[in-house]
């Protein structure tokens, strides 16, 4: 799937990492458009005149076995400079003649010091006497390929860094693209600008005209219908499209009753009153709340609360008359994701919200304007289409909702109290100016009771739980360490002033081996 073709761009050829998207980012936040392709795709492009550079992911196939994934070698003769990582290291030392052998003993998993070889383009302004890098792999490289330099090594991996200057071919061993990798987004700076010699031209302010023109031509005189949740997501998709076809949009907005506080409020009004989108409000949260009952076991909850959220768009919807499209919220790395795991060969860790999440028997046309591009990008369009900063700004928030964050069977009382515990801890977060540095926060209800003291008397009441997170896709993610003095405050407040609740726990686990959500 090409997205931009008369763009001057970076590909990616995707042989199924897990972060390959993030070197997809990385190259973008440098102003450089980038595509991921998999392999069979580079296989059947004809056209590399905008190509600008390549770069090979990382993967799970290992060029030691008889059959491994590949690229034609034409490709290293177009004169497009290739970057290759981790497998893609392994891959051009194995077409180029070089060794790679497998080894339990000399793997390396996580932090590993790298040390300095010999200048190059590559690694200008990169190298420290010490420098941490992010290792992730069993195969090494063991014999340089011929016409090919050491640039640098670690202690289990002796050509961690190499080149061929001539033919413009590099290969690291180690992720630039994760943060973990000290300083590693300037090898991405060197190979663009010093290797590649691509021109920034790529910015999101630039594609809001281009975008709005592709919807009218797409969608012309007809409806479009599209599932509001007040997220970052739909909320641009709404805008956007709105803008292109004003009235022909019409947005539903399904109460679950498993919102935070007063949120489904704000969002309706803020598109209804100030954006005049054309909003019809579903008021569902009995149904909800009803098929809910005594159901504690998570996949359960998510199954019935996905379910009952289709079976209501699709009888809503079937009220409007020439509807033809309906639209999503679909993001890039949806698509990468979701695409590897037919094509490459990543393993799939978490199925996904939005592709193929709503109705499939509706027999309407898909729509999604945001399949390009990448979150952090998405919240720039919608700076440019004069979104709320209180939107754009969101924290992610799951699609079964409150629903998923009462752990346990669920009643009304329960959502009440944790929408009062959340909202005191969300509210505190942004007083406290920490709402921003933390990539997901929120309040969950324990389904434990545990006793207490109050005034003079005993209490056996609930506990809730505190997260917040930092990450950068939701993927992986680490436990914000939040002043003592914040929890100790956001601690007694909550305790003061929601009815039920005793005892605050903090959670401090990273994911994995967690996750971010509860169930
Ligand atoms: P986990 O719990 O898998 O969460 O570590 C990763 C990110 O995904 C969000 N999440 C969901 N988002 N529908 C969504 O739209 C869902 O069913 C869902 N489950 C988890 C979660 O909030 C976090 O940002």
């Amino acid at each position: 799937m090409q997205f931009q073709n008369s763009k001057e761009r970076v590909l990616i050829v995707d042989f199924g990492s897990q972060v390959t998207k993030l070197i997809a980012r990385r190259i973008r936040e440098l102003g450089v458009y980038s595509e991921v392709i998999t392999p069979k795709e580079i296989n059947k492009l004809q056209d590399y005149n905008k190509v600008k550079g390549i770069i090979l992911s990382g993967g799970p196939s290992s060029v030691t076995g008889k059959k491994f994934e590949s690229i034609p070698k034409k490709i290293f003769s177009l004169k497009i400079p290739i970057l290759g990582i981790c497998y893609g290291l392994q891959l051009i030392a194995k077409l180029f003649g070089g060794k790679i052998k497998s080894s339990k003993k000399k793997r390396e998993f996580g932090r590993a010091y790298l040390y300095k070889k010999k200048n190059s383009l590559l690694t200008k302004n990169f190298f420290k006497p010490k420098k941490i890098v992010w290792m992730s792999h069993e195969d090494a490289v063991v014999k340089l390929p011929k016409k090919f330099k050491s640039v640098g090594y670690t202690k289990n991996s002796k050509l961690t860094i190499i080149e061929n200057t001539k033919e413009k071919i590099y290969g690291v061993q180690f992720h630039p693209e994760v943060t973990h990798t000290e300083n590693g987004i300037q090898i991405f700076r060197n190979f663009l600008f010093s290797i590649c010699k691509i021109k920034k031209s790529w910015n999101i302010f630039s594609q809001k005209t281009r975008l709005i023109n592709n919807i009218r031509k797409t969608v012309k005189k007809n409806k479009v219908i599209c599932a509001l949740s007040g997220g970052v997501d739909s909320s641009v998709v709404a805008l956007l499209i709105h803008q292109a076809i004003k009235k022909n949009l019409i947005c539903l907005m399904v109460d679950t009753g498993l919102m935070r506080k007063n949120e489904f409020k704000y969002t309706y009004h803020i598109f209804k009153k100030k954006y005049k989108l054309n909003v019809k409000l579903i008021e569902a949260s009995n149904i909800f709340l009803n098929r809910l009952k005594n159901i504690s076991n998570p996949e359960k909850k998510r199954k019935i609360i996905g379910n009952l959220f289709i079976k209501i768009f699709e009888k809503e919807s079937k009220k409007f008359k020439n509807v033809k499209f309906l639209a999503q919220g679909t993001l890039y790395p949806d698509i990468i994701e979701s695409r590897s795991s037919s094509g490459s060969k990543t393993s799939k860790i978490k199925s996904h919200h939005n592709v193929g999440g709503l109705p499939k028997k509706m027999n309407l046309k898909l729509i999604e304007p945001l399949k390009e591009f990448f979150k952090d990008e998405v919240r720039v369009l919608g700076d440019t289409l004069g979104l709320s900063k209180n939107i754009t700004n969101r924290h992610p928030f799951p699609g079964p909702g409150l629903g998923i964050r009462i752990v346990g069977n669920i009643t009304k009382e329960k959502i009440k109290m944790l929408q009062e515990a959340d909202h005191i801890y969300i509210n505190e977060l942004k007083k406290s100016k920490l709402y921003n540095k933390i990539w997901q926060a929120y309040a969950a209800l324990l389904p434990i009771k545990t006793v207490g003291v109050m005034g003079d008397s005993r209490t056996y009441e609930y506990t809730c739980l505190l997260r917040a997170v930092t990450s950068e896709d939701g993927m992986t993610a680490d436990y914000y360490n939040l002043p003592k003095e914040f929890l100790d405050k956001i601690t007694n407040k909550i305790i003061n002033n929601v009815k039920g609740i005793n005892r605050i726990v903090y959670d401090i686990s990273s994911k994995p081996p967690s996750t971010i959500e509860l169930e």
